[in-house]
């Protein structure tokens, strides 16, 4: 692994993402909100670089020493926001570890002070492209994988942005072990039939429905995020969706 990012360096991959696989890639989004405040800014200096997860040179993630040892029961989320649902299931999977992945700087450092007060030990962040992670872990060690809300990105000619792709769908059959899971969700009317279209088609992932409205529920271990409470609020309804990586 290589050197957690410093304090001087809050947005490591400014803009842009280096991968040994596919070159350069864009980050669509923004990178930074409001300068932190001291706390948050302490988060960032004081308590991420015992808590990064930094792939080393070739995109790839050593977990042995992330985690002290193999994981073995290994769960990863890409986008956390600011990280409540991360911290939510840390706190209630003790035994599970898990590393979330977010490019937005004050997602992070609310994400990392979530973490800081709860005192959770099984729980790593990688402050930058949550596509390097699922690509960076080895083959088949991730026993479940969430990406709830991404951002919608409405506009037609900004679909090529959305993170739900077929080569995402590919990154993840990659990663996630047959048997294991892939949770899906967002709140956006538009996003709803490409997520489902997208995912339903992948041949590495059944969707694991009991029954017809089965996309309207989220499970009870499927706290409710930020994003969605208000995304209810305002009306919307979202689309849920459990996929098991079936075998090869
Ligand atoms: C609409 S927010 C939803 C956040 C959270 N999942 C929730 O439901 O409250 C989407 C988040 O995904 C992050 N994001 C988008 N693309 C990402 C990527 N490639 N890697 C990491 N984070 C990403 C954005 O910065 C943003 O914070």
């Amino acid at each position: 692994m290589s050197k957690p990012p410093s304090a001087t360096e809050f947005q490591p991959y400014r803009g842009k993402d280096v991968t040994a696989r596919d070159g350069v890639r864009t980050l669509w989004g923004r990178l930074s909100g409001r300068p932190l405040k001291p706390k948050m800014a302490r988060m960032m200096t004081d308590v991420l670089p015992d808590l990064a997860c930094v792939p080393d040179a070739d995109g790839r993630v050593d977990l042995a020493a992330l985690f002290g040892k193999e994981p073995e029961r290994l769960w990863l989320e890409v986008g956390i926001g600011a990280g409540e649902h991360l911290a939510w299931q840390g706190t209630e999977n003790p035994d599970v570890r898990l590393i979330g992945a977010e490019f937005f700087l004050n997602g992070v450092a609310s994400a990392v002070r979530h973490l800081h007060d709860q005192n959770l030990s099984n729980v790593r962040i990688l402050h930058g492209d949550g596509r390097v992670l699922v690509e960076g872990v080895p083959e088949a060690s991730v026993e479940r994988a969430f990406i709830l809300h991404p951002d919608p990105w409405p506009k037609k000619r900004h679909w090529e942005r959305r993170i739900i792709q077929p080569s995402m769908m590919d990154a993840l059959a990659r990663a996630i072990r047959p048997g294991g899971e892939l949770r899906l969700a967002t709140d956006h009317a538009d996003y709803q039939p490409w997520m489902a279209r997208i995912a339903l088609a992948h041949p590495k992932f059944r969707w694991t429905a009991q029954c017809a409205d089965d996309w309207r529920r989220r499970a009870q271990d499927w706290p409710q995020t930020r994003y969605e409470a208000k995304a209810v609020r305002e009306g919307r309804r979202p689309l849920y969706l459990s996929l098991e990586r079936v075998s090869d």
